[in-house]
């Protein structure tokens, strides 16, 4: 077989545990010393004498079938979540559509940020046909309120959130494709887990300044996404 099987990837960070303890799984809520809960098709090839054991880094137990279903269920971009602890092994990438991150420093302060001019990111994501990794392969999807706006102070911290959100472009986690919690519309780009700030003077809907938590609480967004370093990056 050519390439990395579903079972290759998850095997990459997972142990076989021989006599695993009478817990249950928490992915198909089955006992842990017997066979896995989940029925569904792509996992019947594995072989029950390896069936339960531990992520490598987090610990958390599982059977082996019930991991290769979850990947399978995903994007199956060589990464893996733990569903406990949420701990990424290897590298997690999303399924944001092709398009266009810019930025650039405009002259004004933002609420709360007197000492320092803006960053204004700009988003361009055009409508277009979904591929394998969306939900529905080969239907249209629709883009609205592009070119996106928005907001970061120009300081150290507020750099430091840009240079992390280009790696989260890279990594096609900043917008992704579903039904729109605001509008309800479904088969539309729409933003990941990756808060933004599109107002710039004010805050009618809560995505604005001032938020003097904001910049924290979205380092902690991109760490949950496994983003928290980059290499060098010439801005
Ligand atoms: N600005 C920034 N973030 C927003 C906004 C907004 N105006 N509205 C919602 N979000 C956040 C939500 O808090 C949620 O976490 O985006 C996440 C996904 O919400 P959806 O409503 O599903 O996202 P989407 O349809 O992409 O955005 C709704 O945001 O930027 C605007 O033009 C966009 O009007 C649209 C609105
Ligand atoms: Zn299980």
């Amino acid at each position: 077989r050519k390439g990395k099987t579903p079972e290759d990837v998850v095997k990459r960070y997972w142990q076989k545990v021989r006599n695993p303890p009478e817990e249950d799984c928490t992915i198909c809520m089955e006992t842990l010393t017997g066979p896995s809960g989940y029925k569904g098709p792509g996992v019947a090839s594995i072989s029950r004498g390896e069936s339960v054991g531990r992520l490598v880094q987090c610990g958390h137990l599982y059977h082996l079938q019930c991991l290769v279903a979850m990947y399978n269920n995903g994007i199956k971009d060589g990464s893996l979540q733990c569903p406990t602890c949420k701990t990424i092994y290897g590298v997690k990438t999303g399924n944001q559509p092709a398009g266009k991150m810019e930025y650039h420093v405009i002259p004004h302060s933002l609420p709360g940020h007197p000492d320092c001019k803006t960053i204004r990111l700009i988003y361009n994501i055009p409508p277009g046909i979904q591929a394998p990794e969306h939900p529905n392969p080969g239907k249209p999807f629709t883009a609205r309120g592009f070119p996106r706006h928005c907001y970061l102070p120009d300081n150290e911290k507020g750099r430091k959130v840009l240079r992390l959100l280009l790696e989260a472009w890279d990594r096609r986690l900043i917008f992704s494709v579903g039904t729109s919690s605001t509008t309800g519309e479904s088969d539309t780009v729409i933003w990941n887990e990756i808060h933004h700030k599109t107002e710039f003077g004010s805050n009618l809907t809560g995505h604005g300044y001032p938020d003097s938590g904001y910049l924290d609480n979205v380092l902690e967004e991109l760490k949950a996404q496994g983003i928290t370093e980059v290499e060098e990056r010439h801005l």
